[in-house]
């Protein structure tokens, strides 16, 4: 087996890099794979300028953001950039009605006004390491699978406790090419991440969910924060002491913009693609799972729109949840189309059959690869049953505001005369806490009408075995009326509202748990959770797990198959690099769009009536004095670019870089023609979103009068 995998990664020798920019490549193999075609494409530094061990490299200023986000160093004090939907959460934490920052903006003009932000951290990659050999050693393909696994949990740990012995590091260890190979991340966490400033939602949300995954686009979706150190340089989590970072790399920033074909190149952290399913996975997403679940937030979406816009006090509860709801719907009904315009059905099979041919053809081969794919089509098609059943439950009846209150209680239903009177009391407290928190946010109306429609779509459309008591109860007592029942469960559960919850837990003793078990919403979720675990649970997880052993085999065949072709392993969280060009494409027949955005088009959607259009005054007076200073360009202010480097979810803040290693702008989407680029990528339909950076600083410097922060910054013309 070893010998098999270190063929297949490293004895590749005559590259061939698969389609135009297409890949997110690992920093560690550039000099292998692709520095060669990225000089050819423009690039004008080495592999060792964007990832090297010993020396300063564009890979030490672009650390992890929170959870789920990128961002770029762009001083030596520590000053950061990301998106502002990835500094989202910080700013609306920080905001009230005084101080309302999500409408009106923040600025820190001195370093004492930062704004600390208990629980983010910023993370920096300090090295990358293959440890494949070493974790598989002694395994063949013949190993059990159990074996496998226990080996490579037990020699991660000594990996993991070697590689960062005697030093404050942490580090992990991720499967790559569908555990085919296996790298080692070493990081370096800061936790004292303080905000310097942010444009109104007006600027940083432009467009709000209306632009969203659309181009052309003029969204200043950018925030600006600042990592301290102790004075040693090294983490330390916040303290008045701490003093500004000093990074070992932060990026010029390049007051050049792009024209059409520039070479382009994204460092981040895209999060989860799945190149290398088989057509039969993606025939389901395109057809059965994306369909049922972009219906099922198409329902909450209607019933909250519908509330927001008869309400502003409604629409501040509910702005966030509907743009965490409208999101991935977006997304899903983008790459469902996508899939269908690309054939990649039919392409997937196309490969699957020479795939079969291949290993039709010697017994080794056989024996190996022989009935995969119909080991493949015999999984899926059970699979789909139990994914189906739970995208209803994640997408459905969970995602009903009152039944998720209804889980917050399952502990307190186990209360029993046994439980101590501190657990009791403990959990009360926990529970309070929360049920504050969570109404803030609540309105009945939307939430009542969302259990309803959920209800009954999800009668109609799982099979009727997983129908469970709240359903024979709806059609035998309420007739199978669904909006007698739900009325007569709002009237009577206690999760509806906070003042019940409130009275409820103030007078709770154990002789009250009948009171939770009984409730008609909890009940609804305790049934389906316990449906789900008798019936579906065990089985769902045997089938995903021979499919993640029929998916690792595929990868080594198609590998095997393909011994010229470098592949790139499916996005995991870790450090790529994508390049490509600013390019302009054609969306439909007839349609051409250009590569940029101008404030020209700020101007166009401006619409006071219009929430996600309602451009600042202060916004406009620059425009029409057209005083854009150093960061205009022909009379211009550019906003947005598009370009063909292949990114997804988690490369938002990530930068956007030139031939020189300059900051270009800051990633933050990608086009809806495009967002089936995490199943196939598509060159001619597959865009990045960028945020040209002159257009932040514009906003820094003028609109905010911020210049302290752009003074900080080093800028090449
Ligand atoms: N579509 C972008 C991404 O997936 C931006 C999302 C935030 N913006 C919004 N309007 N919901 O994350
Ligand atoms: N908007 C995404 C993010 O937040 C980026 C993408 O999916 O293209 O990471």
């Amino acid at each position: 087996m070893k010998k098999i995998v270190s063929f297949l990664l490293l004895s590749v020798f005559f590259m061939h890099i698969a389609l135009a920019d297409e890949g997110m490549w690992l920093p560690l193999f550039l000099n292998k794979y692709n520095i060669e075609d990225m000089q050819k494409k423009g690039f004008k530094l080495t592999a060792e300028d964007i990832y090297s061990v010993n020396n300063a490299s564009l890979k030490d200023a672009v650390p992890i953001f929170g959870r789920g986000c990128t961002s770029v160093m762009v001083s030596d004090q520590g000053l950061l950039l990301t998106n502002h939907h990835c500094g989202y959460g910080q700013i609306q934490e920080h905001s009230s009605v005084e101080h309302d920052y999500l409408t009106n903006g923040f600025w820190a003009m001195n370093k004492e006004q930062e704004l600390t932000n208990p629980g983010l951290a910023v993370t920096f990659l300090v090295r990358m390491e293959d440890v494949t050999d070493e974790l598989l050693n002694g395994i063949s393909d013949d190993t059990p699978e159990d074996q496998r696994a226990t080996q490579i949990k037990n020699k991660s740990v000594e990996i993991i406790n070697k590689a960062v012995f005697g030093t404050h590091y942490k580090a992990k260890i991720k499967p790559f090419f569908l555990g085919n190979r296996y790298f080692l991340f070493v990081e370096e966490i800061f936790t004292d991440v303080r905000l310097v400033g942010t444009p109104p939602s007006a600027i940083g949300k432009f467009g709000g969910d209306t632009d969203n995954w659309m181009w052309p686009r003029h969204t200043g979706d950018f925030s600006v924060f600042r990592i301290y150190a102790d004075k040693n340089n090294k983490p330390a989590d916040y303290s008045q002491d701490n003093v500004p970072y000093k990074p070992k790399k932060f990026l010029k920033v390049s007051m050049k913009g792009v024209q059409q074909g520039d070479f382009t190149m994204v460092l981040g952290y895209p999060g989860t693609t799945q190149e290398y399913l088989p057509s039969f996975a993606v025939d389901l997403i395109e057809k059965l799972y994306n369909p049922h679940k972009i219906a099922l937030r198409q329902k909450r979406i209607d019933i909250m729109g519908y509330e927001m816009e008869k309400s502003p006090a409604v629409r501040i509860k509910y702005s966030a949840k509907y743009a965490g709801v409208s999101n991935s719907w977006k997304k899903w009904i983008g790459e469902s189309r996508g899939l269908k315009r690309l054939n990649a059905v039919e392409k997937k099979k196309a490969i699957e059959k020479e795939f079969q041919i291949w290993a039709d053809s010697k017994p080794e081969l056989k024996a190996k690869y022989g009935t995969l794919l119909s080991e493949y089509e015999k999984a899926y098609a059970e699979i789909s049953k139990y994914q189906h059943l739970t995208n209803y439950i994640g997408e459905g009846i969970f995602s009903i505001e009152a039944v998720s209150a209804a889980r917050r209680f399952e502990t307190l239903a186990e209360v029993n005369s046994e439980t101590s009177k501190e657990d009791i009391d403990a959990n009360k407290k926990t529970l309070l806490a929360w049920t504050e928190d969570f109404f803030k946010d609540y309105y009945q109306p939307i939430d009542k009408k969302i259990f309803e429609e959920i209800l009954i779509m999800y009668s109609k459309n799982v099979d009727t075995k997983y129908k469970t008591p709240t359903f024979l109860l709806i059609e035998s007592k309420f007739k199978g009326n669904f909006s007698k029942y739900t009325n007569w469960a709002y009237e009577k559960s206690i999760f509806t509202s906070k003042q019940k919850i409130v009275d409820f837990l103030s007078t709770f003793s154990h002789k009250s748990v009948k009171k939770i078990t009984s409730d008609p919403i909890f009940s609804l979720f305790f049934e389906i959770r316990t449906m789900y675990i008798n019936e579906i649970d065990v089985k769902f997880s045997q089938l995903q797990s021979a499919v993640t052993v029929l998916d690792r085999k595929y990868m080594q065949g198609l590998m095997e198959m393909n011994p010229n072709k470098v592949f790139y392993p499916d996005a995991n969280f870790t450090m790529r690099v994508s390049y490509g060009k600013v390019d302009d494409y054609i969306p439909k027949n007839g349609v051409k769009y250009l590569a940029f955005t101008t404030i020209d088009g700020i101007i166009e959607k401006d619409n006071p009536e219009i929430y996600d259009y309602d451009v600042p005054q202060k916004l406009k007076d620059l425009y029409y004095a057209k005083d854009y200073g150093k960061y205009g360009q022909n009379g211009q202010m550019n906003v947005c670019f598009a370009a063909s480097n292949h990114t997804t979810g988690g490369n938002s803040g990530s930068p956007v870089i030139d031939a020189n290693g300059n900051l270009l702008g800051l990633n933050f989407d990608r086009n809806w023609e495009g967002t089936m680029s995490d199943i196939m990528y598509d060159p001619e339909q597959c865009r990045n979103i960028t945020l040209d950076v002159r257009y932040a600083l514009f906003i820094i410097d003028k609109f905010a009068g911020a210049t302290h922060l752009v003074d900080e910054m080093e800028i090449v013309y």
